[in-house]
This record gives C-alpha cells, structure tokens and sequence, in this order.
C-alpha cells in the first residue's frame, strides 16, 4: 500500500450538491478506485447466452485483471484469472472463441476449461512435492449470475450479488429480459467499441444524465423530429413526466414509464398493424397476460446503470472500463431478444445503429462531451462540479426509491454516494483478503 494513499480525505471531495475536479484527474484516486471499487466489490463480466457451448469463452476485465468467462464441459459458467500459475504467462489471447483446453504458449502446461491443470511438460523434473491439484488456474473467488448476467468479485468476503443488486434493480433486469416472450436474451449480435481520453466516470454518470439530451444530441432529435413527427424533446425538458431514481447501492435509473404510458411509446412496435407486431404481440400475452405484457412493453427494456461498469439501454448492454485515470473503453452489445419474430430484432438493431453504432447520431456526441471535460478541468481555480438540480425536492417511492424529475441530478448523486461509501471503507479487509488468497482461491 502506498502512503499516498491514506490521505485523501473523500469526505471533502464528495460533498452532498458538488464533487471535486480532481476525483476524475488524480492518478492516486484511480488507483484506489482500482483497488476498492473493481477487485473488491462487484463487476459485471458478461452473459451466458456469449457462451452457449461447452468451450466457448470470452476474454473480459475485472478493473486491471484479465479474466476468461468460460462455459466448462459441465455447462457451469467459469470465471477464470487469465494468467498460468506457473511463471505467469496469460494462457489466453483471442476474445472470444472455442477451445478444449487453454495451453500456455511459454512452456506448455495445460489447462482443462474448468481451470484444472491437466498438464505439465516435462514433469519428471519437478519435486516429488510438487502436486499438479495445487496449480489449476486461479478462479475469480466469488462468481453471481443474474437472468444470465455475469458477475465477478475478486474478493472472497463481503455482501451478496443479491444484496448488491437489490430489489428495485432485479425488477428493471426482468423487464429488460421479459420483452423476450421466452424470457431469454440473445447477446451474440456483435459489440461496437469506442475508446475515449477522459475519465470513465463520465460515461457512467452521462448514461444516467436525463439533463443532456436535448443539447448534446440536438441535431439527432432535430432529424427524428423532421423524419417522424416524433417530438423527443418533450421527455427532456424541465416539465417532462419523465423521472430519475436512486435505486440503492450507487445504481440509478432514467424511468421513461411515465412519458411512455402517457405517449403510448413503448407498446407502438407491437401493436403495429403487421403481422409480426401482431404476432409479437400474441406471443408475449400467451406467456405474461394481457396486463403483464403490457407493463414489459410500455417499460421498453429500461435504462439503468448497475454500479459500477455495467449499463442496460433499452436494446444494449453497456459495460465501462477505465484504462487509465484520463482513458476509458466503452463496449456496446446490442441485445436480441430469443423467440421473437426476426422482425423484432431487426428494428432493434437498427434502432441501436441509428443512435450509438460508428455512424450513429448520438454516442458521439457524448464522447465528445466527455473530452472536452477532461479539457475543462485543468482550469481549477475553482475546482467543483455542481450536481445541486433538484437537491432537496426528491420524493422516497412505495419501492424505496428516492425519485426527482428527468432533468435531476438525483442519479448523478446516487453515483457519488456509493463511490464514496466504498471509497472510504477501510482497506484492512482487502489487505486479509490478499494474503490469504492463495489458501482461500485455489
Ligand atoms: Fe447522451
């Protein structure tokens, strides 16, 4: 540990309505974030529907850590630390793809896809001692899985998946899932990547920011508007019906419910008169009934981030993760739904081009926004980031949730007091947690 460490003082620098520039500049701040938010508590990772074979992996990150999401001969979802226990060589290289086993290229061991070492090159010149059971590859100690998403926690002690997640959360994934009239999604479409030169936190926060629409992304509402008819801006002005929530444990929400009932939004792609709107339609009453459905199609999915690094936007999963204090990679899976018509899926697509793919209207514009950040926070004579909308007028919901208006900051607050929380939890448990990986891991 650092003694540079010990004295940031994140009390002053999170403050209830302002946050200070420097916890998205300070590279001791990142390293901590590192540490306390991306090794110890949970990550999401990816969906099991990536890996539907015995064999399949995905090559994925927990903070700093490259991990292999594997499914094994078994069907069991592994988590695996991409790394051979021998001299530390990653076994893995490729993003995704099907293997029998992972063999390190350095000098040949080889491991079965539930991470046992299943094979040492020239084993006759180890030590009678030496047992290959000790040397499987290491597994993310704590793994949790949620309707098909994947989450890791490199630490083996603290609260449950579940407990992270909450109730409020689990409703906004079902209906994200449940638009799928079988209840599964589809997350083999292909992911679009983008990578930035600022600090990741302003994606997380701009992904939840119900204030921005209707200035960063004019010219795209200006298009819909003159091709549609369709007036998006009403949802993101100051006396939209549309809200933000808190919903525990630094997750927040965009809830478009409101606006879309009033509007009829989210049931307009079913109930259009085609055929495969209808058939769309039948289908998701046969599995849910009439009120049920309804409630799935009117949410449209849902719009919500799960703290730390993962998204859910409608039709896509997006997952953050910093690369360094001032770089960011974003990665963009546009979900499918499993037992629609092909139809459905299409537009869903499009509707993801359309706004966030490389020709899209929208997701650069924010990317822009972000790196013009990074640019405004090298003038510091005064040092604040205001988040002081709509301070003091949120109202606690049935659910427990603390609500305000869409263009409210009560998302980006919700943020700040999870970071702190977590930032400011002491360290001792992960240092116990670290040495005794090695009884507690393998
Ligand atoms: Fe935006």
């Amino acid at each position: 540990m650092r003694a540079a460490r010990v004295g940031i003082d994140y009390e002053a620098l999170v403050q209830e309505d302002r946050v200070h520039g420097s916890v998205y500049t300070d590279p001791a701040i990142y390293e901590e974030e590192m540490e306390k938010i991306f090794h110890r508590g949970w990550v999401y990772v990816g969906h099991t529907s990536e890996i539907p074979h015995p064999g399949d992996f995905r090559l994925r990150q927990i903070g700093r850590q490259s991990v292999i999401m594997v499914r094994d001969s078994q069907g069991q979802v592994q988590l695996l630390l991409n790394r051979c226990t021998h001299r530390a060589n990653a076994v893995c290289q490729m993003e995704r793809g099907n293997v029998t086993v992972f063999r390190c290229a350095y000098h040949g061991w080889t491991f079965a896809l539930d991470g046992d070492l299943v094979g040492v090159t020239y084993a006759d010149r180890y030590p009678s001692s030496f047992r290959k059971e000790e040397y499987g590859l290491r597994k993310v100690p704590r793994i949790g899985v949620y309707r098909g998403f994947v989450f890791g926690s490199l630490s083996p002690v603290g609260i449950t998946l579940d407990e992270h997640l909450g109730q409020p959360v689990k409703e906004q994934i079902d209906l994200f899932v449940d638009l799928s009239p079988v209840g599964e999604l589809d997350v083999t479409a292909g992911v679009h990547k983008y990578g930035y030169r600022a600090n990741w936190k302003f994606q997380v926060e701009n992904s939840m920011d119900g204030y921005h629409p209707n200035f960063t992304h004019q010219t795209f509402f200006a298009n819909i508007q003159r091709r549609t008819g369709v007036k998006l801006t009403d949802l993101f002005n100051s006396r939209s019906v549309g809200l933000t929530r808190d919903l525990g444990n630094g997750h927040a929400m965009l809830d478009f419910r409101p606006y879309n009932r009033a509007k009829g939004t989210g049931l307009r792609v079913a109930t259009m008169p085609t055929p495969w709107g209808q058939a769309y339609w039948e289908a998701m009453v046969n599995r849910y009934g009439k009120e049920r459905a309804q409630e799935i199609l009117t949410a449209g999915g849902t719009h919500m981030l799960i703290f730390p690094n993962l998204v859910l936007l409608g039709v896509q999963i997006r997952v953050i993760r910093p690369i360094r204090v001032d770089e960011t990679e974003v990665f963009l899976y546009p979900v499918l739904l499993q037992g629609v018509p092909p139809e459905v899926n299409a537009a869903r697509l499009r509707a993801h081009e359309a706004f966030y793919g490389p020709a899209g209207g929208g997701a650069t514009d924010d990317l822009e926004m972000f790196e013009r950040n990074q640019i405004g926070l090298s003038a510091q004579l005064d040092p604040w980031l205001l988040l002081a909308r709509g301070l003091g007028q949120e109202k606690r919901d049935a659910d427990g949730t603390l609500v305000g208006q869409i263009t409210d900051e009560v998302t980006q607050r919700a943020i700040w007091r999870q970071w702190k929380k977590v930032m400011t939890q002491d360290v001792a448990v992960r240092r116990r947690a670290r040495h005794g990986a090695a009884q507690q891991v393998g």
